[in-house]
């Protein structure tokens, strides 16, 4: 697998990711709200905007000096030291190569030992049978399926 990394997102990383970016059917509960993505400067200035907080951390995955994806370290409870991960690639063509898997491995050796949190939660629709075997592969641990999500959990 080629080299990732994490950088946080800027106004400018998040610009190119959106350029190339497909939504993908499997994060969609009813399939039948799947609509494909139209690229919009200023949506995507808005976007990134709206996601500026300190319950917050957005990044972009890199690979050769390009945004691939983008990862948020999000609800972020400083007092009870957990947050919540989720991730998204830009499109197809970047998906089942490994990135993925060492963005959050990435991720959570971050909000452990950056941000000092205890817990990293995650969540998917409980068809997103891919999203759940990566995240178990590193190491979140199923806790329980409710309301058409499965429910995952890392403690540090
Ligand atoms: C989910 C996502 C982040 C995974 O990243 P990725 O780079 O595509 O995944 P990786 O290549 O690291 O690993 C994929 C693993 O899932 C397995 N896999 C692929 N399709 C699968 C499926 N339908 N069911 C179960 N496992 C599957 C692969 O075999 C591989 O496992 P292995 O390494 O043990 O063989 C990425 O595909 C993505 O952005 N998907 C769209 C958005 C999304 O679903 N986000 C999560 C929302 S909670």
């Amino acid at each position: 697998m080629e080299e990732i990394s994490l950088c946080i997102m800027t106004r400018e990383l998040c610009q190119a990711l959106y350029k190339d970016w497909q939504n993908d059917p499997a994060i969609y509960m009813d399939r039948d709200n799947f609509k494909p993505y139209h690229y919009n400067e200023a949506v995507v200035d808005r976007y990134y905007e709206s996601k500026q907080s300190p319950s917050r951390v957005l990044f972009a995955i890199i690979k050769d000096s390009k945004p691939i994806g983008e990862l948020q370290l999000k609800k972020i409870d400083w007092e009870r030291k957990e947050c919540t991960l989720s991730i998204h690639l830009q499109n197809d063509s970047v998906k089942g190569h490994g990135y993925g898997t060492a963005a959050e491995k990435l991720a959570l050796s971050y909000a452990f030992n950056t941000l000092g949190m205890e817990a990293v939660n995650a969540d998917t629709i409980t068809k997103n049978t891919r999203s759940q075997h990566v995240l178990e592969k590193v190491g979140f641990k199923y806790i329980e399926e409710r309301d058409g999500f499965k429910y995952y959990r890392s403690v540090c």
